[in-house]
């Protein structure tokens, strides 16, 4: 009795993982630019710092072991005032699972998520806190891109409505560390680095600022740059809301 049991034990555990990760969604997943891709190339989490990709776009990677991560590059379009454009980058890992009905679970590690956001016209700086979001989508296909000719990764949100097509950027998926990366680190005097323990549910205060903007500069800050993005990516960009 005792090896059958060990077998049932490994079997539950075997059959855990193997549902927590579907094959056809292993890889890094990019939108049309490929160029907003997970991995080190977006968030640096050692020294709490975005890399601003050349254009908008939204990646996911999916690993063998049930993880997900996922980056986020927007700009927001002020139909207001135009010259005010917002841009936010987003980013997040954790956990996913594919649900019996066949929708995908994405739980963010949350104490992990960042975001960068950017409103010239509202604040001088941009504004960097922790971000988490769990996603549900309804379901998922993946298939052979017609034009491309290469997979493409079909996402539909909680409501049935489509996500931008994502394309097969990288598999093996490129990812950062799956554990968890952050205690926000702060420096100490004399160069040591210290974690600080952030409660948990508390935001790092709203304000850690990036980049600081001055009157006249601000031309030479990329961070202030979404004007000019919107002009120069042309069919590459994607408004929200
Ligand atoms: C599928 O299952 C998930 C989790 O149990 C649930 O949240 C979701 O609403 C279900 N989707 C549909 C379309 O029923
Ligand atoms: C997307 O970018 C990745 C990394 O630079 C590259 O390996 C891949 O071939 C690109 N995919 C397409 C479809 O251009
Ligand atoms: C996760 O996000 C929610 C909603 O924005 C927020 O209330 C909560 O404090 C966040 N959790 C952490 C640990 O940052």
């Amino acid at each position: 009795m005792i090896p059958s049991i060990a077998t049932a034990l490994l079997l539950s555990a075997g059959l855990t993982a193997a549902q927590t990760a579907p094959t056809d969604l292993i890889g890094t997943w990019s939108s049309k630019s490929n160029s907003t891709l997970t991995g080190p190339g977006f968030y640096d989490p050692v020294n709490e710092k975005f890399t601003e990709p050349k254009h908008t776009g939204i990646s996911y990677s999916f690993s063998a072991d049930g993880h997900f991560e996922e980056a986020y590059y927007r700009a927001i379009a002020n139909p207001t005032n135009p010259k005010c454009p917002k841009g936010i980058l987003q980013w997040q890992h954790g956990t996913f699972t594919k649900q019996p009905n066949g929708s995908l679970i994405l739980e963010p590690i949350k104490v992990d998520g960042r975001q960068l956001y950017s409103d010239p016209c509202m604040y001088q700086n941009a504004v960097y806190t922790r971000y988490n979001a769990s996603e549900l989508f309804e379901r998922y296909e993946v298939l052979t891109d017609p034009y491309h000719n290469i997979p493409r990764l079909n996402l539909y949100k909680f409501d049935g409505s489509p996500m931008m097509p994502l394309y097969l950027a990288m598999s093996p998926p490129q990812m950062l560390p799956t554990t968890t990366l952050n205690p926000l680190t702060t420096s100490q005097p004399g160069g040591a680095k210290a974690t600080t323990k952030v409660k948990r549910g508390e935001l790092p205060a709203n304000v850690n600022v990036i980049r600081k903007r001055t009157p006249g500069q601000e031309r030479a800050d990329r961070w202030w740059w979404f004007g000019v993005f919107l002009t120069a990516s042309g069919g590459v960009l994607y408004f929200f809301f």
